[in-house]
């Protein structure tokens, strides 16, 4: 009831809770907009890095495939280890063994301004969605929660406070560059070379021009209508939040966020 998307219901259905998952997959999670693709280019040059003789010769969507989808990405589970998944999906819904075994989970957070700003373009995008009337509209339903995957506050929260029962690594888009930690936390023992290779190629500039990358097949197929490489900064909220939006939005911030330990980072 988290959401009126009808995607999230088509997700629910395709959803298995009892999916036996191997030790050694690693799951990519994120609310949307807060940097997946960035992400998923990331790690798979680790694991390239790591396991030169399976780099492959795929698209990153189909080499990290959405765990909820059964058609949206190439499907198959069959895929040697180690394998990724992505997922927007709250804890509850991740298949138990993620908990019970450990399993490792990357999850990318980025500043909810940005966030609704790189999402109220999404929605212009993704056919699956409907177009908001205006960014005031868009506005309140971020705040309310009443957009696809559901609230931004509950997510964050929902991981924060499982952070205990889940092997998770907070990592912030607006950190992502630091791929330092995420090697260590993957048992990845990577040369200053191959760190700095995965680095660059992991660019705004590169990525978008990377059609292994950048997704922009869903554009070419209708899909998307535009494309998910759009601008890649932070701070761009300030171009679009009035003076009183932005003294509201500090408002819902503060009284459902104050006491997770967040630090964000608003521009760079
Ligand atoms: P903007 O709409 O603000 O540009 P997701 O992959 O979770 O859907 O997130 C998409 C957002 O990540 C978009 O934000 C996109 O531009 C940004 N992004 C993707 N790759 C990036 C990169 N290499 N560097 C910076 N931002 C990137």
């Amino acid at each position: 009831n988290k959401c009126k998307c009808l995607w999230l219901e088509v997700i629910m259905q395709t959803v298995h809770l009892e999916e036996p998952m191997r030790p050694t997959d690693v799951f990519l999670i994120t609310y949307p907009k807060s940097g997946t693709i960035w992400m998923q280019q990331i790690l798979v040059q680790i694991m390239d890095a790591a396991h030169p003789e399976q780099a492959e010769d795929a698209t990153n969507r189909n080499r990290v495939p959405l765990l909820e989808s059964t058609f949206l990405d190439d499907p198959s589970r069959e895929r040697p280890d180690p394998r990724l998944f992505r997922t927007h999906l709250p804890p509850d819904m991740l298949p138990r063994e993620v908990k019970n075994k450990k399993l490792k989970i990357v999850y990318v957070w980025r500043n909810p301004k940005d966030v609704l700003v790189s999402f109220y373009h999404f929605s212009f995008s993704w056919v699956f969605l409907e177009s908001p009337e205006s960014f005031e509209t868009f506005f309140q339903q971020f705040l309310d929660g009443d957009v696809y995957m559901g609230s931004w506050f509950d997510h964050i929260r929902d991981f924060f406070s499982a952070q205990d029962e889940l092997c998770i690594h907070f990592v912030k888009y607006e950190d992502i560059g630091e791929v330092v930690k995420l090697c260590a936390f993957l048992g990845k023992d990577l040369s200053d070379e191959a760190i700095n290779h995965i680095v660059e190629m992991s660019t705004f500039e590169n990525m978008k021009t990377n059609p292994k990358a950048n997704y922009k097949d869903l554009v070419e197929t209708h899909v998307y209508v535009k494309e998910t490489m759009r601008k890649g900064v932070a701070g761009d909220w300030k171009n679009y939040f009035t003076v009183a939006q932005n003294q509201r939005f500090d408002r819902v911030l503060k009284e459902k966020m104050s006491d997770l330990p967040l630090s964000f980072t608003w521009e760079l």
